[in-house]
């Protein structure tokens, strides 16, 4: 689950570092490299695009592969093998964050990496068929989706953000809120119905646009094992340092920041929940809301983002997470019931589909499922 969410990290800021930086200092010391030199030519595409030519390909596979073979995680002929495939694999990011997904997952042996071998990655559009969003309206009509094990996550998501609203979505746990918000920026594809922002299939649009229109702020805080300030620079690694700050200023960490022993200098431990640099996980999570708040993304989703705050800290998380929805469309996975209801529409979810939407007010007259959960005071408890 951790890792899954860290290649969501890298797939949301364009990297193919975090997931790496995860396993081995020796493949940490690849990652910083490539991410002091990604915040140096503040390019990320740049770096993308160097990434999925074939001779990086090779090199990316080999190097980690090496890594991977010589703890014994995988047998030099998968590296072969995978590295075959991958120099000839056609490009797109996906491909990259895939491959080091399942290399990762190698750990565990030498199966899991063989998987990459026949998993498809995330078509692109050709190049005449692909399409700009316009504006930040997301639709998911007659959404549906199964997990490759045959897990049915959703079925028929018939729902609209309207441009600039904000939308909860509350359910139990396993009702697939988490699949429905991965949906949007294409963690996964649907396997029914479409998923649309800005009027466009997110099929359509090329995967650098869509990721510049869409941040993440994931139920875990992941952080690399970098400084403060670069942590929050993934957001945009052109930023100043005074933009920098200004973005933690907004997301209502730059003081504890500041306080810290070598300040935006200091460096975090890495790896999701556990941050390192003394920060507690309310903490971590605000320094990943201004990651996003730096990337200026018309729209956000957000996973449960409180949920490992403490009390305390969760005052300021929301405060933190109202500076980063302001104006944009918000897509919120609700871990707390107060503090969507001022949200423009709630959303729940039972089973993958949608059972009741509409204001909290307009919940609670209907006397279903959310007046039921509001009156019992039990969706905070819910993942
Ligand atoms: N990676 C996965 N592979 C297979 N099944 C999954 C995966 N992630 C979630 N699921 C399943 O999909 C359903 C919806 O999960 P999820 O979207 O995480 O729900 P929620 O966020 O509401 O708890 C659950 O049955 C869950 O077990
Ligand atoms: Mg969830």
């Amino acid at each position: 689950m951790e890792l899954a969410e860290g290649v969501e990290v890298v797939k949301t800021y364009g990297s193919g570092t975090g997931v790496y930086r995860r396993f081995t200092d020796a493949v940490d010391r690849v990652s910083e490299v490539t991410l002091r030199w990604m915040a140096a030519i503040g390019l990320p595409f740049t770096v993308l695009t160097v990434l999925l030519s074939a001779g990086a390909m090779v090199s990316w596979i080999a190097g980690a592969g090496t890594v991977f073979v010589v703890s014994g995680w995988v047998s030099p002929g998968v590296l072969v093998g995978v590295l075959a495939v991958g120099v000839g694999l056609p490009s797109g990011v996906e491909q990259v964050i895939r491959l080091g997904y399942h290399v990762a997952d190698g750990r565990r042996g030498a199966a899991a990496l063989a998987a990459v071998l026949a998993e498809r990655p995330l078509p692109q559009p050709a190049p005449g068929d692909a399409r700009s969003p316009r504006g930040a309206r997301v639709e998911f009509r007659g959404a549906g989706f199964t997990y490759p094990d045959g897990t049915r996550a959703l079925a028929g998501v018939d729902l609209v953000l309207e441009q600039g609203t904000v939308t909860a979505v509350v359910g139990p746990s396993g009702s697939g809120k988490t699949t429905l918000a991965r949906l949007v920026p294409r963690f996964w594809d649907v396997t029914e119905g479409a998923v649309l922002v800005g009027g466009v299939d997110v099929r359509e649009i090329p995967t650098r646009e869509l990721l510049g229109s869409v941040a993440f702020v994931l139920q875990e805080p992941v952080l690399l094992r970098t400084t403060v300030r670069d942590n929050i620079r993934l957001g945009r690694p052109d930023a100043s340092d005074a933009e920098v700050e200004d973005a933690a200023r907004r997301a209502r960490i730059h003081e504890r920041i500041a306080a810290l022993p070598a300040g935006y200098d200091t460096v975090l431990a890495g790896a999701g929940g556990a941050t390192g640099g003394g920060l507690s996980g309310g903490e971590a999570q605000r320094v990943t809301i201004a990651r996003a708040i730096l990337q200026d993304a018309p729209i956000v989703v957000l996973d449960e983002a409180t949920a490992h705050a403490d009390p305390h800290g969760e005052a300021a998380v929301q405060e933190a997470l109202s500076a980063l929805a302001a104006g944009r469309t918000l897509l919120v996975i609700a871990h707390r019931l107060h503090t969507i209801t001022g949200a423009d529409r709630i959303v729940v979810l039972d089973g993958g589909r949608v059972v009741e939407q509409g204001t909290h007010e307009e919940l609670l007259l209907r006397s279903g499922r959310y007046a039921r959960m509001w009156e019992r005071g039990r969706v905070g408890s819910m993942a």
